[in-house]
């Protein structure tokens, strides 16, 4: 199977331009031979210094999240086109903090997937269930519903375009790593979904990345199973040593 392996650090509210350009010019040769693709979401200030200190490099600069309208009067907020002509290639929508502390719907994260893929970004869509869904077993009916009302009306082609990180909201930030076995089974579930909804060639192609207490400790044993194709990593990427090591084990 050839799909592309993603590990993308998200930084979430850390680093200013000056410590993203210092982290950049150090993580760069350290990862240098590396055959995965190597995302950085960054914070809005620091994505043009971090685009300036990686250029020539392997490592791709993206955004944390999005408005879905083109351009208006929402105080504070950013548009894909904005994040493109700063140099942004890519952007996560609806990240679990996204969902819960903003209160994100479904339906607003489904907008900005669309207008990203109109802004030329490509979305990391991530879905996740929380604890108290887990154990009343509802696990697989909000990835479905997260998944399906995430991408709908995307077209067969812009699917293509698309990563879908899946992190367990209680995963993250926690310490508590799901298992290779539990993410495994619901990447499996998301494959199958993807499958149904886009048919067997695109479920193939996408990159469904794994996120969650992930570590330079516990990136071997995720990255063999079958359909974990990369990772979306927070507190480890905020040191150049520990995303370099969790890099060079996949
Ligand atoms: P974590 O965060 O690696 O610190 O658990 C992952 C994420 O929120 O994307």
């Amino acid at each position: 199977m050839s799909r592309e392996i993603i590990i993308a650090g998200n930084w979430k509210m850390n680093k200013n331009q000056q410590e993203a350009e210092i982290y950049i010019r150090a993580l760069a040769p350290l990862v240098a031979l590396s055959k995965v693709s190597v995302y950085l979401a960054v914070p809005f200030t620091a994505i043009e210094s971090s685009v300036r200190a990686a250029k020539k490099t392997n490592i791709v600069i993206g955004a944390q999240n999005m408005h879905d309208a083109a351009l208006g009067a929402f105080t504070g907020e950013i548009s894909g086109s904005m994040l493109r002509a700063s140099g942004a290639e890519f952007v996560i929508i609806g990240h679990s903090e996204r969902r819960h502390l903003f209160l994100e719907s479904d339906e607003f994260i489904n907008k900005k997937v669309l207008r990203s893929l109109i802004d030329d970004l490509i979305p990391i869509l991530c879905v996740g269930e929380m604890e108290q869904e887990r154990e009343a077993n509802l696990t697989f009916p909000v990835i479905e519903r997260q998944i399906k009302e995430g991408l709908k009306n995307i077209s067969g082609e812009d699917i293509n375009r698309c990563a879908i990180a899946y992190e367990p909201v209680w995963a993250i930030g926690t310490g508590k790593t799901a298992t290779p076995l539990q993410a495994e089974e619901v990447h499996q579930f998301i494959r199958e979904l993807l499958s149904d909804l886009f048919g067997k060639k695109v479920a193939n192609k996408i990159s469904i990345l794994y996120g969650g207490s992930v570590k330079p400790e516990n990136t071997k044993e995720l990255i063999q199973q079958d359909d974990i194709d990369g990772f979306l990593v927070g507190g480890a990427s905020l040191e150049v040593l520990s995303f370099a090591k969790i890099i060079n084990q996949c």
